[in-house]
């Protein structure tokens, strides 16, 4: 090895070894009261209550009463976290609401929380990563908390898709609910346990395949846009299926190879809850067992950026996984791109 590199190998080796281990600390989540079955899209649409659940396990989903902004689901999650980690908003210093429905396009949503959280120290940004928002905002407060920059980050997947839902788009409609989860991030008690590493992926090139045409920079708003319907959501299913299972398989093994782990060494997978199907199909690649396999799509559809900390939520209170047990985090969406986490409890 070169003088260099291995100057370059001892600086990393020095750098690693003052990084904090980061955890989660606290889990929240919020869901509207409002149920909406599949027999009711049955009136909205030319579906039937036997084909949503056939080829998605999909049943019912929460949807917001009009008037409930994400940045109100945002609110009760986050308490609900900060309660959970036994913190205070002031105790915050970063916050990071990962949505593609944010309240309004400016200001950011996590700015709306901020103040009324009363979050004074906290500094307040919006990650976009569609569906996958919350596993890169995980990742990112990680970053921050690991290098002792901040101590505590609030980190959310909120969505309202159903507002960007084309209600008249059986292929889409069928399958959106609204909900939100945050967690906290702060450094774990004991470096054994925690966020031990994650594998971050995008490829734009399969950005057509899930879009809102209209509405940003490229197409403006107008009356055009509107009577096209260019607002709402439109998905390629078939093909961000087969991506799905990809993304999964991608990044499971990946977490797995690199820490020298077997399928069996984890108790407990948290996908991105999109159709039981695509969770279903990877399980099986996998060879994982249905029972370490968290589902709760039937219950609330695909929220988006927020199905992935829902999911943990279910699985903690339903003691899927305890303490000092392995659990991978996956999830994948818009960009295209997809992103997982594992962690020892
Ligand atoms: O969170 C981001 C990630 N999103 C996803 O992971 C979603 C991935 N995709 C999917 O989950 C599935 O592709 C869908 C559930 C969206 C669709 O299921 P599919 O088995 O891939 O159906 P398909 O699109 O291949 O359509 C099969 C048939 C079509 O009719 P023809 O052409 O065979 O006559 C569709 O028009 O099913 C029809 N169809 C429906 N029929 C009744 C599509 N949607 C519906 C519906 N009700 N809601």
């Amino acid at each position: 090895m070169s003088q260099t590199k291995v100057n370059d190998e001892l600086q990393i080796q020095a750098v690693s070894h003052s990084l904090v281990r980061s955890a989660i600390a606290g889990i929240g989540v919020s869901l509207p009261s409002k149920v909406v079955t599949n027999r009711e899209l049955e009136k909205l649409v030319d579906t039937s209550d036997e084909w949503i659940e056939t080829r998605t396990g999909i049943r019912e989903r929460r949807i917001a009463e009009p008037n409930m902004t994400t940045s109100d689901l945002c609110f009760e999650a986050a308490t609900k976290s900060l309660a959970d980690a036994k913190l205070t908003p002031q105790d915050l210093d970063l916050i990071i609401v990962c949505t593609v429905t944010p309240d309004t396009p400016v200001p950011a949503t996590a700015c709306i929380l901020q103040d009324r959280l009363g979050a004074k120290q906290a500094a307040a940004f919006d990650l976009n990563g569609g569906c996958t928002g919350f596993m890169y905002g995980l990742a990112t407060a990680s970053q921050f908390v690991s290098t002792g920059k901040f101590k505590n980050v609030l980190v959310i997947g909120a969505d309202l898709l159903s507002r960007i839902t084309n209600w008249q788009d059986r292929g889409t409609c069928i399958l959106f609910g609204d909900g939100a989860g945050a967690v906290i991030v702060s450094p774990s008690k004991d470096q054994a346990y925690g966020l031990l590493d994650f594998h971050l992926r995008a490829d734009g090139s399969g950005a057509p395949l899930l879009k809102v045409e209209a509405g940003g920079a490229k197409l403006p708003a107008s009356v055009i846009t509107a009577e096209k319907r260019q607002h709402f959501l439109q998905m390629e299913g078939r093909q961000v299926f087969k991506f799905a299972v990809h993304a999964i398989l991608d990044g499971v093994n990946t977490l797995l190879k690199r820490n020298e782990l077997t399928v069996d060494d984890i108790d407990c997978f948290v996908f991105h809850q999109a159709n039981l199907r695509i969770l279903e199909n990877a399980a099986k690649q996998l060879k994982i067992p249905s029972e370490k396999i968290i589902s709760n799509v039937q219950k609330y559809g695909n929220t988006s950026s927020a199905s992935v900390p829902i999911a943990l939520e279910e699985a903690r209170r339903e003691k899927k996984f305890k303490k000092g047990s392995y659990v991978i985090l996956v999830g994948f969406g818009a960009g295209l791109t997809w992103a997982s986490a594992l962690l020892r409890w």
